[in-house]
């Protein structure tokens, strides 16, 4: 790499030298700029899983995966996490910087004035089974706004996006509390304006129209909380999914029902769902603590200890900090122990001190310990991934929003090495062996 004040990274190919710009992020981060590579080279990049590939700049989040640090617009999560609330932060991710009081006051009745959903989309969850996985319900509603918003569906028009994303915000707990309603068969809440909104979504959740439900104070700041914690975390899969498909072009509430889809899988947000399960089939006495994370080392095996290790953290995932802590916290203040929580202090503690794990750097990652706190909420665990896709919502909306202002914006259309069969002929079936 050449050291100037415009470095240039050098190829030697082919019997010749072809440079390359090298860019630096804010924090130092530097990457090859290889836009012009196949042309200059005939040459593409084979990068599975996009390991080494950064597929945009972005000034939204900042990542340091080795030194543990998470900020969003440049403010630490640590800090967010203290001082800041759910709905603020939506307004930093989405708008790019913390509302005044009376932005934040504006944005709050705009958000809490869009919360109910059309009533042709409530029927719409009748025709789904009872028994579907939450998330294939709020990925299906959300897709289904489309239909009922037609008029937002411009991504080249402000004020559309904007419309369609204050929608999003709004509706994202109505759909998410609906699909547990539906699943249980309990008639759904209507949204409450007089609640906040972690508040509101507990209410939806779990209120009846035969009792008063009151929500406890210190279950929406658990939640609110979480919801901070997921609110974004750079070009994640789900993330990179809404951003693929959005430049096709394809409207908001399209892009993030994909994202919500990419989020469901147990490697990605469903995660957090996975941890329960297995901590609960240790609880059974299925397996040990010590046997189980021998079967997590055993290569023969394709058991993961579940929650552990990231693609970019290759040390303390930050959030998961916050959480081992938060978990503590919220079960005394609810007065309560809980079994799982013992059982996942001692798989990390066995876990920082293997060296199976250390010599891979696989630490606690944000699934590890959220659980936990679902669960004193009262949140059924299939029902973990889409609090999750609640609280990732900003963050897909703010990362849609940047590419589409982005002046590099083209559609994302990867290449590919082929391995497959050469020319060959078409037989007829009668000759075929
Ligand atoms: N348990 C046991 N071994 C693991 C784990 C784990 N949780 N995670 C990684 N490893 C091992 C792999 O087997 C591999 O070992 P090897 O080098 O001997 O083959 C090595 O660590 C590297 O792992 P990769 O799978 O190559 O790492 P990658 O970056 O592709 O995967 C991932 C990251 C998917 C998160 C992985 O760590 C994992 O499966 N974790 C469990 C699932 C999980 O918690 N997902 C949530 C991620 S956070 C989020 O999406 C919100």
């Amino acid at each position: 790499m050449a050291e100037s004040n415009n470095p240039q990274a050098t190829l030697a190919w082919d019997g010749k030298a072809v440079s390359f710009p090298v860019v630096e992020g804010s924090e130092g981060e530097r990457a090859v700029d290889v836009s012009n590579l196949r042309g200059q080279t005939g040459l593409v990049t084979l990068d599975p899983g996009f390991v080494n590939t950064g597929a945009c700049r972005s000034a939204i989040t900042f990542l340091d995966g080795e030194r543990g640090i998470l900020r969003y617009r440049g403010y630490p999560i640590e800090q967010l996490a203290e001082y800041s609330n759910f709905l603020e932060v939506a307004h930093l991710l989405i708008y790019g910087r913390l509302p005044s009081e009376k932005e934040f006051g504006r944005f709050e009745y705009e958000v809490k004035h869009h919360t109910m959903i059309h009533e042709d989309l409530k029927r719409f969850y009748e025709a789904l089974p009872k028994d579907s996985h939450p998330m294939a319900v709020c990925s299906a509603v959300v897709g289904a706004l489309s239909a009922f918003y037609k008029e937002l569906a411009d991504p080249r028009n402000a004020e559309q996006v904007d419309g369609a994303a204050l929608r999003l915000v709004a509706k994202m707990p109505t759909i998410a509390a609906y699909s547990y309603k539906h699943s249980i068969g309990q008639p759904f809440v209507y949204p409450m304006n007089s609640l906040d909104y972690p508040a509101d979504f507990l209410h939806m959740m779990f209120a009846t129209p035969c009792e008063e439900y009151a929500v406890e104070p210190a279950l929406a700041k658990a939640l609110d909380l979480l919801l901070i914690l997921h609110a974004d975390h750079e070009q994640n899969c789900s993330t990179s999914t809404v951003r693929l498909v959005g430049s096709s072009m394809a409207n908001l509430f399209a892009s993030v029902s994909a994202g919500i889809s990419a989020l469901w899988g147990p490697l990605h947000g469903g995660a957090n769902q996975a941890v329960i399960e297995m901590l609960e089939e240790i609880e059974r006495g299925a397996e040990t603590p010590a046997s189980f994370m021998s079967k997590v080392k055993d290569k023969k095996n394709s058991v993961r200890l579940m929650g552990f290790g990231h693609r970019v953290y290759k040390n303390f995932d930050p959030r998961a900090r916050i959480l081992k802590k938060a978990c503590g916290e919220v079960l005394s203040a609810l007065g309560r122990t809980d079994r799982l929580f013992d059982i996942a202090l001692g798989l990390e503690e066995i876990a920082l001190k293997d060296d199976y794990f250390v010599s891979r750097k696989l630490y606690p990652n944000v699934d590890f310990y959220s659980g936990i706190i679902y669960r004193a909420l009262g949140i059924p665990t299939n029902m973990f991934t889409v609090l999750f896709a609640m609280g990732r919502l900003p963050g897909w909306i703010a990362h849609w929003k940047e590419m589409h202002a982005d002046p590099a914006f083209k559609i994302g259309r990867p290449r590919q090495i082929y391995i497959g069969e050469k020319r060959r002929e078409y037989q007829a079936v009668s000759l075929r062996t």
